[in-house]
């Protein structure tokens, strides 16, 4: 493409890009999103992710003004579950934007405005903490790019090989 048309394109999204609480009239459009077969390790399949929710694990919604252009869910009890996680802080999972978005910038946007939202909407909580994949420089890049810290420690528990173990501060 056209560098210009590509740029142009991309300040189209990043300038509409914000999150939402994903609610059940969300399901339909929700249902449909996808990433590209070699990015399933890293992810999933949103079929399965959707079971994951629960009375501590919220779903949220990658807006590109009126379109759902991505997913995360926030898990309020992540330190209860993973041992390299303090007691007390929130866990950001299943965080992927749908092939057809990817490229356009809207995944560096969304993790940027993600701070702001998490201070708002969980204001008790003072860390964030994830992991991704060694094999995925691409996801680690784009924490990086928006404060999240690598801790420079390794999960291994993951069924698709060592993840980076990565955290923001609230
Ligand atoms: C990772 C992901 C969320 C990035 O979203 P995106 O909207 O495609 O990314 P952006 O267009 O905002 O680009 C973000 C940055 O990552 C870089 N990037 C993207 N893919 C890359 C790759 N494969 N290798 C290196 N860098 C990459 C971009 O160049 C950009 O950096 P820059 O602005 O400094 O050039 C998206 O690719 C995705 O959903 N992947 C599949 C699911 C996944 O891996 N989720 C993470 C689970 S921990």
């Amino acid at each position: 493409m056209n560098p210009d048309l590509m740029q142009t394109e991309q300040s189209m999204y990043t300038r509409d890009i914000r999150i939402i609480r994903m609610n059940i009239r969300h399901l339909p459009e929700v249902s449909r999103l996808k990433v590209n077969d070699d990015q399933l390790p890293f992810v999933g399949h949103i079929q399965e992710i959707l079971t994951i929710i629960s009375g501590t694990v919220y779903p949220h919604l990658v807006m590109a003004g009126e379109q759902v252009a991505g997913f995360f869910l926030i898990d309020t009890a992540y330190g209860d579950q993973y041992d390299f996680a303090p007691v007390g802080c929130l866990g950001l999972r299943a965080f992927f934007i749908d092939q057809k978005f990817q490229g356009l910038g809207c995944g560096k946007q969304a993790v940027r405005l993600l701070p702001a939202y998490l201070q708002s909407e969980y204001p008790a909580y003072q860390e964030v903490y994830l992991t991704v994949n060694c094999r995925n420089p691409g996801a680690r890049h784009c924490y990086l790019s928006a404060d999240f810290q690598d801790t420079n420690a390794l999960y291994s528990g993951g069924s698709a090989g060592p993840q980076h173990i990565m955290k923001l501060v609230l």
